[in-house]
């Protein structure tokens, strides 16, 4: 039997399926996470993440520059202080002279309102122990202890040039605290960019080498759990009650569903972190001959974006932002 409908008339040529495509990136869709280390001459590849690099203050501000002209949405900075200036309660957080804010800084000189400059809010870069917070006695995160840095590293990062402040710590108030102490100090237009959904997941892996981060135990107590859903959306309305100007998901390729149902309730924008570990199996499969690694990088960030985030972060975004151009 000869069927009516034809759904396969819309696919037959590239011009039809370019005419009835529902989704398409934009350069300005994309932010490039970066990694900023203190104490070395050049840059040092990441073993895990072939391709990305930690930078030295001068290759950062070129790779800067660069993907600004490729058009991207905007910079996410992460710093990488030297081993010896780690310590319990990551003091080069919101040391005005920690490589984080130096970063920022001339980023911020160099690029001004050209792009957006975003910063990750977390000590887990700076903490001799490796996570998002200070320890009680128990050695556990203690979550208002650790709002008291957060405070002070986001007025930190907002004084060095960035324009959004990102919180990846999931402790709980984090919004309200970090926005509170920025408009009482007259920074009501750095905004918050918040890592609203974030679960612990082992595709972080790579994170690990690319910010010399030596984690003892894992982050269960404070990151979701990838068994729940609702936990996502309470998370989300509680960082939008809380102020946040735009919510993100994070990791993204697993979490597709969350995405989509943070897009159906969010009334600020939603953003997804296409993370280290997907970066990692993508780039790993195509050396080995395994997948398309240009088809399959545009197929993952198509996908987040029909999911329904508008914002996506991937170390991918200078090289895609240039071949949308
Ligand atoms: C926390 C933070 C992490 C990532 C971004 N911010 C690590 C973690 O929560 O364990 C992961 C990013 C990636 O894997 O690409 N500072």
């Amino acid at each position: 039997m000869a069927p009516v409908i034809r759904p396969r008339r819309l696919r037959t040529t590239p011009a039809m399926r370019r005419l009835v495509a529902q989704n398409a990136l934009r350069p300005a869709d994309l932010v490039l996470p970066m990694f900023v280390a203190d104490g070395i001459d050049d840059p040092r590849p990441i073993g895990s993440m072939p391709g990305v690099v930690q930078h030295t203050l001068d290759s950062l501000r070129k790779a800067a520059d660069e993907a600004v002209r490729a058009g991207v949405g905007g910079l996410m900075l992460f710093g990488v202080p030297k081993a010896e200036d780690k310590d319990a309660i990551g003091s080069g957080a919101d040391d005005p002279d920690g490589i984080l804010n130096r970063g920022l800084r001339v980023l911020a000189d160099d690029l001004g309102d050209s792009t957006v400059l975003m910063a990750d809010t977390c000590l887990d870069e700076f903490t001799d122990h490796g996570h998002c917070g200070v320890l009680s006695d128990d050695g556990r995160v203690d979550n208002d202890a650790t709002l008291e840095r957060y405070v002070s590293m986001s007025l930190a990062q907002a004084r060095a040039g960035a324009h959004l402040l990102g919180p990846s710590g999931m402790m709980d108030g984090q919004v309200a605290e970090i926005r509170a102490a920025l408009d009482a100090e007259g920074l009501t237009d750095t905004g918050i960019l918040a890592y609203s959904a974030k679960y612990a997941s082992a595709f972080y892996g790579p994170f690990r080498e690319a910010v010399g981060s030596s984690l003892q135990g894992d982050r269960r107590t404070y990151q979701q759990d990838s068994a729940n859903r609702t936990e996502a959306l309470r998370e989300v309305h509680l960082d939008l009650d809380e102020g946040a100007d735009i919510v993100m998901v994070k990791p993204a390729m697993s979490y597709l569903d969350i995405v989509r149902d943070v897009a159906e309730i969010s009334d600020v924008p939603v953003a997804a972190y296409q993370i280290s570990g997907e970066y990692s199996m993508i780039t790993a499969a195509a050396e080995r001959g395994w997948i398309d690694r240009d088809a399959a990088i545009l197929e993952s960030l198509t996908s987040i974006k029909r999911a329904g985030a508008s914002i996506i972060l991937t170390y991918w975004a200078t090289e895609v932002a240039a071949k949308l151009a």
